[in-house]
């Protein structure tokens, strides 16, 4: 089978599992690695060969209880969906760091691809392309800001790695792709030395973790040490959850125009980011003539095999091209007519992309990526056009809600902990109970679940009994493993109720955010509430605060002053007092509300809870904010 091809066929049996974009590269990329004779499934020599050389450090035993649990079906052989099973797993276990990259550096000594000896000696890879990319968009989005313009002197030089290193280029990214996530008062800009260096990055990858990226291999001395391939994997998520933030119905009524058929809003926007976004591109192809007349109506399906020879992407832009106001002419001039008939691959895509510059979008993908098709970056394509120039024009549609603020929080928890696949829309992506049962392997343990009792997707259908049973097991397992769950049952998740979906993923963020603390306390044992709020108290009076907690929900706690001075406490010296203010008016409030939450991401604290969150006084966010700062001053001694 030739390559797209086999590419091809391991992606459609991936499809159902509606995996994040890049999961789905890494897994089809692996597969065809470790499937050396290309049949399309991996026996068990092929697999444990491939363990071997990757020089995971498993026993036998292990290889072949990784390969039992792998084998759902028990055909001895392991399907792409069992596959990509275990590759979650790896993911999120210890080791996972160590496959990803030996993956990686093999497939790309297959595909030549540009491989680095990292400082260790070991081989890290990573995408010159990418690379490329990434740092376009870096000059292009902080151009402007003044205390970038030096450190962006030379960056595109390949010294990308070196310029990140001091955290504020990353800072600054994470705040472009979610605004207000970063406080600028908290970033250290002068006189930097590694110690501040450090702060900022700590700022960095928490803030990273708070809007939704997973770091569960990135720590701060992988960017001060400018570990290039660890660096451009977060930087790609940092990228990609800017580009897909807008992609909803509150930024974009016009999503509505997508509806199709017996569709209800809900189902079109439980579509991932990436299926929308193909079928945005498909509706204006519907709509071309041209594309119609060349193609013959080919459905675009991917960002890879689909969209290498540019015909779609040419006509896409001629569908969704402005008219310039002063000539009252379209701006693709000359017409796209010339671009479709030019005839290598590689020219028609830099015809293509000639017009794209002309519309002021030509970002993250060069004719060679286009011909490659790169999934990646022509994703990223796609997406800054839809945000650019969309061109829909909305139904006439009820209200829209916004999404809730406890549900983005949540949501943005669940994903920085890698679930497969990624929540996109709560509670539509936990209906199968699979990220519920995630979750737990994070607070209690990998083992804590028995994946024999749970069928893997893709559901034969009838799918709802499949998915109900599996609800069921997710919350017998939590009622055994000691979460509060009282009235709820497995049809409650099954049948997506808000409220109490809500409740069992705070009962597991609850415990994994004690968990933390339970590490440290001296016997392990459990701790309750009011220890946290004992040590707070003694923590303040101990350094000479003059503020107390007296409860999660206290009138106090809008000024956010008790938190900013456990901060103090904690790391003295570390508040700048002089910004911070009484915290009575409401702006005000804002204000010290920002700044503590920034300052406690700096001091290390990995806080999902939203400024907001202090200023109206929720009291589980508020819960979390001391225990995670607990769970740091504990840590220091
Ligand atoms: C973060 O974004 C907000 C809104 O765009 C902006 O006002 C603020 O200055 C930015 N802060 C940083 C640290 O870039």
């Amino acid at each position: 089978m030739a390559n797209d091809e086999y590419d091809m066929s391991i992606r459609q049996q991936l499809a159902e599992l509606k995996l994040a974009s890049d999961d789905l590269d890494a897994i089809v990329n692996a597969f065809g690695v470790v499937d050396t004779n290309r049949n399309g499934c991996i026996d068990k020599t092929e697999m444990g060969d491939l363990l071997e050389q990757v020089q995971i450090k498993l026993a036998k035993y292990q290889i072949r209880d990784l390969l039992e649990k792998a084998d759902l079906d028990n055909n001895n052989t392991i399907s792409p969906t069992e596959f990509a099973q275990v590759y979650s797993q790896l993911q999120s276990e210890k080791y996972a760091s160590s496959f990803k990259s030996a993956i990686a550096s093999k497939s790309n000594l297959k595909k030549s691809e540009i491989s680095k000896a990292s400082a260790e000696g070991t081989q890290h890879s990573y995408s010159d392309d990418e690379c490329a990319a990434f740092t376009k968009w870096i000059i292009k989005n902080l151009k402007d800001d003044e205390d970038c313009k030096a450190r962006l002197k030379g960056i595109e030089s390949g010294q990308l790695f070196q310029k990140m290193k001091d955290g504020i280029l990353l800072c600054k990214m994470i705040n472009h792709s979610v605004p207000e996530t970063i406080d600028e008062r908290t970033i250290n800009k002068k006189n930097l030395n590694i110690y501040k260096e450090q702060e900022n990055v700590n700022l960095a990858l928490n803030s990273a973790s708070a809007i939704g990226c997973s770091i569960i291999n990135i720590g701060v001395f992988d960017i001060t040490e400018a570990k290039e391939h660890l660096i451009l994997g977060l930087l790609w998520q940092v990228i990609r959850i800017g580009l897909f933030a807008k992609i909803d119905l509150k930024h974009n009524p016009g999503i509505s125009a997508l509806l199709e058929e017996g569709e209800s809003l809900d189902d079109l926007m439980a579509l991932s980011p990436e299926d929308l976004l193909l079928r945005w591109m498909n509706y204006h192809l519907a709509n071309s003539a041209k594309y119609q007349a060349k193609t013959g109506g080919k459905k675009i399906k991917n960002f890879n095999a689909d969209i290498k020879d540019s015909i779609a992407y040419a006509c896409l832009l001629e569908q969704i091209q402005p008219v310039d106001e002063e000539t009252n002419q379209y701006e693709l001039m000359p017409p796209i007519t010339a671009t479709i008939e030019v005839k290598s691959n590689t020219d028609r895509a830099e015809r293509m992309l000639e017009e794209a510059d002309r519309m002021n979008c030509r970002e993250f993908v060069t004719a060679k990526d286009i011909v490659k098709g790169n999934t990646k970056l022509n994703m990223a394509f796609v997406a800054n056009l839809f945000n650019t120039h969309p061109a829909l024009v909305a139904r006439d549609i009820e209200e829209i809600e916004e999404e809730d603020r406890e549900v983005k929080t949540f949501r943005n928890w669940m994903n920085s902990l890698g679930v497969s696949p990624r929540v996109n829309k709560f509670t539509r992506d936990l209906n199968d109970g699979l990220v519920l049962l995630q979750l737990y392997q994070q607070v209690a343990g990998p083992d804590c679940v028995d994946w024999s009792k749970v069928t893997q997707p893709p559901y034969k259908p009838p799918a709802q009994f499949k998915k109900r049973a599996n609800c069921q097991y997710a919350i017998d397992l939590a009622k055994t493993l000691g979460f509060k769950i009282v009235n709820i049952d497995g049809n409650d998740i099954f049948n997506e109720q808000r409220k109490l979906t809500l409740a069992v993923v705070w009962q597991v963020m609850r415990a994994y955010t004690f968990k933390i603390l339970e590490r440290i306390s001296e016997d392990g044992s459990k701790i309750k509430d009011q220890e946290i709020m004992d040590w707070v108290n003694q923590k303040l009076e101990s350094s000479g605060k003059e503020s107390r907690l007296v409860s999660f929900k206290d009138s106090s706690i809008s000024s956010s002053l008790v938190v900013i001075d456990l901060i103090d406490a904690i790391v003295p010296g570390s508040i700048n007092y002089e910004v911070v203010t009484p915290g009575v008016e409401e702006e005000d409030m804002r204000s010290n509300a920002k700044y503590a939450i920034s300052m406690a991401r700096k001091i290390g604290s990995r806080i999902y809870a939203l400024p907001e969150d202090l200023v109206d006084r929720n009291a589980k966010m508020v819960l979390t904010i001391f225990a995670c700062l607990m769970g740091r001053g504990m840590d220091q001694v």
